[in-house]
């Protein structure tokens, strides 16, 4: 594997289990316990730099707006699309349906290629241009995937990715039509993962694995930096996220304590880890002894079909520090929370993307959130991803011959008009 350069920003990497130092990443996880590594910035540096003043100055609106407090040194040719800089809905119908009155929806299915791991893969990508990498792996449930695909088209980075073969079509399409080289793999994501990590080994790869790369992570924290600025330089109380691996959550999370540490913002938020039913390790862990153990993994919210969280130490870090709490959904919850946040607030997100909202809605029920806290819930990927498990959330369309008498009769029996 190539050397990785580090950025000037950054002093070293820090483990999350064993808290070992290392002073680089080169074999991705920590050289003792193996577990994920965490990027350690130098505060005092960036201090003198990264300013609210200098953010309120600076007309980018994509991820790069945070270039003084990401781990690249050196940007060359990184992905031009946009990235970042999604909406934040002030969500009042949802909101009064939940018994909520200051309720937020950042929808990050408006990301290039339609979900949240968008913001991964800028970095990621980034970090694999700067180490002058010429190949790039990853196994994915299928955003991660479809992010890379799209981020590197065009870049002269060879991408190949590895998937479940029951990932929905349209995210291997997605892959497809970007270029990537795509190997279908006749298994789960955690098997597919598992195989990502011996080719990297057998042939060099550069590994972009969620809960491996340890600047995946850096990525996502963006998220967190772009809601403290929308929401003019306030800290929510609460942000609700859809968690698979814990790479999102733990992000997020990294993202309001860097901010905290830069003194751009004076308290921290409580985060709160959504997960379906059966994908609960996660969940598990933090309400024991804080180890992850595998579970089955099954639902209908694929990109969070996970047996073995890879970022799970992280994760469960991140709910013990910020004194948040998990929650689990059933699918047919998920199901019903595509539909609220469709019909209340325009926002369609595949399961996974609106599982968040599944989870603050049992939670809100549940008195553990209050009227007025200022809550946010995550839509980490568009709808249109999955469009088989959206018409498992509604019904059919009326079928008719196309002739007047039968619209009429339609009309009348249905009670459409
Ligand atoms: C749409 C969506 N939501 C949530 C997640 C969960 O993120 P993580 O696996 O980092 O917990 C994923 C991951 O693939 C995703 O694609
Ligand atoms: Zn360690």
């Amino acid at each position: 594997m190539a050397t990785m350069v580090e950025s000037g920003n950054i002093l070293g990497f820090k483990c999350v289990r064993c808290g070992k130092e290392t002073p680089d990443a080169k074999g991705y996880v920590c050289p003792s316990c193996k577990s994920n590594l965490d990027v350690v910035y130098d505060y005092k540096a960036i201090k003198a730099r990264l300013t609210r003043k200098s953010l309120d100055d600076n007309p980018d609106k994509s991820v790069w707006r945070y270039k003084d407090i990401l781990p690249i040194a050196r940007y060359k040719g990184v992905p031009i699309v946009h990235i970042g800089g999604t909406p934040l809905y002030k969500a009042e119908r949802l909101g009064a349906d939940l018994g909520l009155s200051n309720l937020y929806l950042k929808d990050d299915g408006r990301n290039p290629s339609a979900s949240f791991k968008d913001r991964a893969g800028a970095v990621a990508v980034a970090k694999a241009l700067e180490l002058g990498e010429r190949v790039i792996t990853g196994a994915s449930t299928g955003n991660a995937a479809s992010s890379m695909a799209c981020l590197t088209a065009g870049l002269g980075l060879k991408t190949i990715i590895f998937l479940p073969e029951k990932a929905p079509v349209a995210k291997i399409a997605q892959l497809l039509v970007f270029g990537a080289i795509v190997i279908a793999v006749k298994g789960t994501y955690d098997e597919a993962f598992d195989l990502c990590l011996k080719a990297t080994d057998e042939y060099g790869w550069y590994n972009r694995n969620t809960g491996h790369n340890p600047f995946t992570r850096e990525g996502k924290k963006t998220c967190s930096f772009e809601l403290v600025e929308q929401l003019g330089w306030q800290v929510p109380d609460k942000v609700f996220v859809s968690v698979g691996d814990g790479n999102i959550i733990s992000g997020l999370w990294k993202g309001f304590k860097d901010f905290h540490a830069l003194g751009l913002i004076d308290r921290l938020p409580q985060m709160i880890g959504v997960q379906a039913e059966k994908s609960d390790a996660i969940k598990r862990a933090f309400e024991s002894d804080g180890v992850i153990r595998p579970v089955s993994g099954d639902t209908i919210a694929d990109s969070i079909s996970v047996s073995l969280p890879r970022d799970g130490d992280a994760a469960v870090k991140a709910l013990q520090e910020s004194k948040g709490f998990a929650v689990s959904v059933t699918d047919e919850e998920i199901l019903a929370a595509m539909r609220d946040t469709a019909r209340r607030e325009s926002v369609f997100g595949e399961p996974a993307g609106v599982t968040s909202v599944a989870g603050l809605r049992k939670a809100a029920a549940q008195g553990k959130v209050k009227r007025d806290e200022k809550v946010v819930a995550l839509i980490t990927g568009n709808g249109l991803k999955d469009v088989a498990s959206a018409m498992k959330a509604v019904g059919k369309p009326h079928l008719i011959a196309p002739e007047k008498e039968e619209l009429k009769r339609l009309v009348k029996e249905h009670k459409i008009a």
